[in-house]
């Protein structure tokens, strides 16, 4: 289904092409959807811009586009406006008929994208030893979902957790475990990872404090560089660990992720460092092997360095990065590579960046995005913690929302006297509970902070997943009340007379628009605001419209707008991570 927007700008430039001449269809004629409903549905200021280049009024150019125009079965009349702005409104008989085409279209009017891509969506990406934190939770969430989208538009994506699996500290790490828990290195399972990550703590204090034991850990990377086997045995243990508790929030969460660590990249990175210097690139600074960056300075207005080797010989994390994206670039082919990090990390990405492109690792044809977004903030406006101050752990974060879910089902369930099986009771508490964390992230602009709040995010009301969920399970419930397969309505014929249906059906036909937009721009709270109008607009259309009690064919044809609205929910949830609920 081509976008009714650009018809209407193909035909804008057709229009002006007649009334002003040839070179006129090249100009952009300016047609966005109206931003108020009073004017229509789209809207033209094109007018108003040619007035002083054809020295004439610019209602009169209006007028004059407007002659020329063919938007008959499209839309309504158009209306010429305050100084010469086109309003446009799309006419019922255009709505009702791409509605029947969307009804009848799997992908509900989302076409596939034309030139399928092959794009890596590297997100998630937790570090072995350490805690996952609430930015590798948000990491997580909108990576997820970001992929699903380009999934769904029919781009080949290749999901990647670029887990911090290596570098100095594992020889720190494993330093430490020798001399205080060795069997940790030999063992599978002997402790978890909030242990390991105690350690880790201590281990990083005594490398601070010790002379002799940075040299042993020094040491010990070494060996895990070469590859010793009881290195690597030791390092693979405590990689292990960590995995399985990463593992542990994935399921809760439903994620599909493939592990492609540091560790990974380890036998290119001399090569990249290697390939900076022939290029011409490299410059010694304190010792650090240095790449200078441009438009980036220090403290002092002096320009800064991007460090690929250490002066003790070691690589870093942008060494890896380079790598990393060498290898994206020339093995997986990819032809967009997508970053979803916290906004802590957009210098490390626009140089990292800069250095592939003046290195020639990344050609003009792929396109890198770092996709930045901000903190997660407690109710007291400060970085989410535990009442006691710690650092929140994810899973009982995840937890805490699925048993916070059942406080509110049972709650209801007393209210209302009714009684469900406890298996019911957990399946609604764990679907509400986890859709609620993922959608709360998800529904915020990105870029933003937000608030973290359980009682929010779980709350009937509001832009929130219980009330998407509710909206559509609220669908499913006509269905059930009035004994209506909606499977087998097949191609009724829509008829759009109340209002209400109207403004429901032309958000309905907008679900192209909003997922092309997320394609695009990456922000997935676009998808969130347009779910919210759509249960918005629901439920206004349901008030009002009575479907079950209605005469033929009003009824099939509202019956027919319900099921639509369930099906959008349901596609645009599943894009979200959220799986839906037939009743709740
Ligand atoms: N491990 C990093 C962190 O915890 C995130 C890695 C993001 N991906 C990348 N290619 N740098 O902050």
């Amino acid at each position: 289904m081509q976008l009714i927007i650009e018809v209407i700008r193909q035909e804008f430039q057709k229009a002006l092409g007649t009334a002003f001449g040839e070179e006129y269809t090249q100009v952009d004629p300016l047609v966005v959807v109206a931003s108020n409903p009073k004017f229509g549905d789209y809207q033209s200021n094109i007018p108003l811009t040619l007035a002083k280049k054809l020295g004439e009024n610019s209602r009169v150019i209006a007028q004059k586009i407007i002659n020329h125009l063919d938007l008959n079965n499209i839309c309504k009349t158009p209306e010429i406006a305050g100084p010469g702005f086109i309003n446009l409104s799309l006419k019922p008989s255009y709505l009702e008929s791409l509605l029947s085409e969307i009804n009848a279209d799997s992908r509900l009017g989302v076409e596939q994208a034309a030139h399928p891509q092959k794009i890596i969506v590297d997100f998630s990406s937790p570090n072995i030893a350490k805690e996952m934190h609430v930015g590798h939770l948000r990491s997580t969430i909108i990576g997820d979902c970001i992929a699903s989208v380009l999934e769904f538009r029919d781009h080949e994506v290749l999901r990647l957790n670029h887990v911090g699996d290596w570098g100095t500290q594992f020889g720190m790490l494993i330093a430490y475990l020798k001399e205080v828990y060795p069997e940790v290195l030999t063992t599978a399972d002997v402790i978890d990872l909030g242990d390991l990550v105690t350690l880790y703590k201590q281990a990083k204090i005594r490398f601070d404090e010790d002379e002799e034991f940075k040299e042993t850990a020094r040491q010990e990377v070494v060996k895990l560089q070469a590859g010793e086997p009881e290195s690597i045995h030791a390092w693979q243990l405590l990689c292990e660990q960590s995995r399985r508790e990463f593992q542990k929030i994935y399921d809760l969460l439903n994620i599909k992720i493939t592990e492609r660590g540091e560790s990974f990249y380890n036998s290119y990175l001399a090569k990249v460092v290697t390939e900076l210097e022939q290029q011409g690139l490299l410059e010694e600074n304190d010792g650090a092997q240095c790449v200078f960056l441009d438009g980036f300075t220090n403290k002092d207005g002096q320009p800064l360095p991007l460090i690929v080797q250490k002066s003790d010989g070691g690589y870093n994390y942008a060494t890896t990065d380079l790598a990393a994206i060498c290898y994206r670039v020339k093995e997986d082919k990819a032809q967009r590579i997508i970053y979803v990090t916290d906004a802590g990390q957009a210098n490390h990405f626009a140089q990292f960046f800069q250095v592939a492109k003046k290195a020639g690792f990344l050609p003009d044809t792929v396109e890198v995005v770092h996709v930045p977004f901000g903190l997660v903030l407690g109710e007291d406006g400060k970085k989410l913690k535990t009442r006691s101050g710690e650092t929140v752990k994810l899973k009982e974060l995840l937890d805490e929302a699925v048993k916070e879910a059942r406080q509110d089902l049972e709650n209801r369930l007393a209210e209302e006297s009714r009684t469900e099986t406890e298996d019911f009771i957990n399946q609604v508490s764990k679907i509400v509970g986890l859709s609620s964390v993922k959608y709360a992230d998800l529904s915020q602009n990105r870029i933003s902070n937000y608030i973290f709040s359980y009682k929010k995010m779980l709350n009937l009301q509001g832009n929130t997943a219980p009330y998407m969920l509710y909206a559509y399970a609220r669908v499913q419930s006509i269905s059930r009340e009035g004994g209506i397969d909606f499977t087998a309505l097949g191609e009724a014929k829509i008829v759009l007379t109340e209002e209400t249906e109207i403004n429901l059906a032309k958000h309905l036909i907008q679900l192209s628009d909003i997922i092309l937009d997320v394609e695009k721009n990456l922000y997935p709270n676009r998808l969130c605001e347009y779910l919210f109008e759509l249960s918005k607009k629901f439920n206004q259309f349901y008030e009002k419209c009575p479907v079950l009690k209605s005469e033929e064919p009003t009824k099939t044809s509202r019956l027919v707008l319900c099921d639509l609205t369930a099906r959008i929910l349901k596609l645009g949830l599943s894009l979200l991570g959220i799986s839906t609920l037939e009743r709740m």
